[in-house]
């Protein structure tokens, strides 16, 4: 297929040389778009032997082939990495005062960027707004990494790894979605709820049991609702992640501070997803000081014997609230493996059952996926539904599209 590469004007210019590579490798024919200030980092000649074929940066050489149109509207995929905060601003903006924001303008296929920047510019209101837009235009926007940026600062806005922006890319060429489709507003006027992260249950003043969730998934879904239009909470626990602009972040630690936050909105919402990883059990006893190495006096080497007590099952605790009333709808996520006992979709549909919520949401876990991946593929369960949708292999985005497809079709039920 054909394929132009965007290349900004960003320190991480050069992981564009080794995307590029993997593009030509799988038999693409690639047309690199740099900017002008991106030759300052990776000059002509680089992207003209890796891409054997010649860059340009304007719209005024080779005129009579009209290139500012043509590149866009040949291509198959279109993907821009690095994509600077100035870059996305423009795509936002839909400023064409170059030959890369002019094919952006003018492409019709799938369109994904890989932002690279600081992380003050990455998190800043504009730059998320427009983050927001775009996606909403069915763009897809690469996570940035965590990790060393140019300077001795580290946070989010490292350019991912062309491997990682590869597999973004195909994906949303599989995926096939236009670049510019009418928003969908299916959610306009819903209130959603949405619970992210993972609890932490604390032990001592500097210790928790926790688990490794990132809340990825749950704001994915907290965004791909407010973009179809929802009202949208997002309870947090211990998220460090930045949200969208738009939807209303309450934070909270513990399963039980989850709880106390979620229950007390339940009911003005019309719909409940719970996404968090929530601890099933806490410490019996929260040491008001720190437990030291020797806590017992007589025996310097005895470990603590820490007892655990049962937490609250949130989500079975929202349905029977709700009692006969068929609102809100109640939406679970269940991290299961198969067993000797049954397949994964058969502990998925007792789960439904013993649950008692109207979607079941099962990744399967396992096999290195899950926590803190960016890709994802579920199944999806409807209560008195006999198929499971399986949905994915595909980004958190894309997984959480499809699962507010199943959401609002419920909802109209
Ligand atoms: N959940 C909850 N309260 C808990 C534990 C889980 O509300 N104390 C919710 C999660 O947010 C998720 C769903 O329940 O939506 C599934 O959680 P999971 O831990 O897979 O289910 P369990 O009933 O704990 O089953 P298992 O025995 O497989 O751990």
């Amino acid at each position: 297929m054909r394929i132009v590469l965007g290349v900004g004007g960003g320190i991480a210019a050069y992981k564009a040389a080794l995307l590029l590579r993997l593009f030509s490798e799988d038999g693409h024919e690639v047309t690199v778009v740099p900017t002008e200030a991106a030759l300052r980092f990776v000059g002509a000649p680089t992207w003209e032997a890796l891409s054997g074929r010649p860059v340009q940066t304007d719209v005024w050489s080779n005129i009579t082939e009209v290139p500012h149109v043509r590149i866009g509207q040949e291509a198959d995929l279109v993907v821009v990495a690095p994509t600077t905060a100035d870059l996305l601003a423009k795509a936002a903006h839909g400023l064409a005062g170059d030959l890369l924001t002019n094919v952006l303008l003018t492409a019709r296929c799938p369109v994904v960027l890989a932002p690279a920047m600081h992380t003050e510019m990455w998190e800043h209101a504009a730059t998320r707004a427009n983050v927001v837009t775009l996606r909403e235009r069915g763009v897809t926007v690469v996570e940035p990494d965590s990790g060393r940026l140019t300077g001795a600062d580290t946070g989010p806005g490292r350019l991912p790894e062309p491997e990682t922006i590869h597999a973004a890319a195909m994906d949303a060429w599989r995926d096939g979605r236009a670049s510019d489709p009418a928003p969908a507003d299916d959610l306009d006027g819903t209130a959603v709820l949405v619970s992210t992260g993972g609890t932490r249950e604390p032990l001592d003043p500097v210790r928790y049991l926790g688990n490794r969730s990132s809340g990825k998934q749950g704001l994915a879904i907290a965004e791909a609702a407010a973009a179809r239009g929802g009202r949208v909470t997002l309870v947090a626990a211990n998220l460090d992640l930045p949200v969208a602009p738009g939807i209303e972040v309450v934070r909270v630690g513990s399963a039980l501070e989850l709880q106390e936050q979620i229950s007390a909105r339940a009911a003005d919402h019309d719909v409940v997803v719970m996404v968090a990883a929530v601890a099933d059990f806490r410490p019996a006893e929260y040491a008001g000081s720190k437990i030291k190495k020797t806590h017992d006096p007589g025996d310097p080497d005895a470990a603590p014997t820490i007892q655990l007590v049962r937490n609250p099952d949130i989500l079975a605790g929202l349905v029977t609230a709700r009692g006969d009333s068929p609102s809100p709808l109640i939406v679970g996520f269940a991290a299961e493996t198969g067993d000797a006992s049954g397949s994964v979709l058969d502990h998925a549909r007792d789960k439904l059952t013993r649950k008692g919520c109207d979607v079941l949401v099962v990744n399967e876990v396992g096999v290195g996926k899950t926590f803190g991946a960016d890709d994802t593929s579920v199944h999806v369960l409807t209560r008195g539904g006999d198929d499971a949708l399986e949905i994915g292999p595909a980004s958190k985005r894309v997984v959480s599209e499809g699962i507010w497809d199943v959401i609002t079709g419920a909802l109209r039920a």
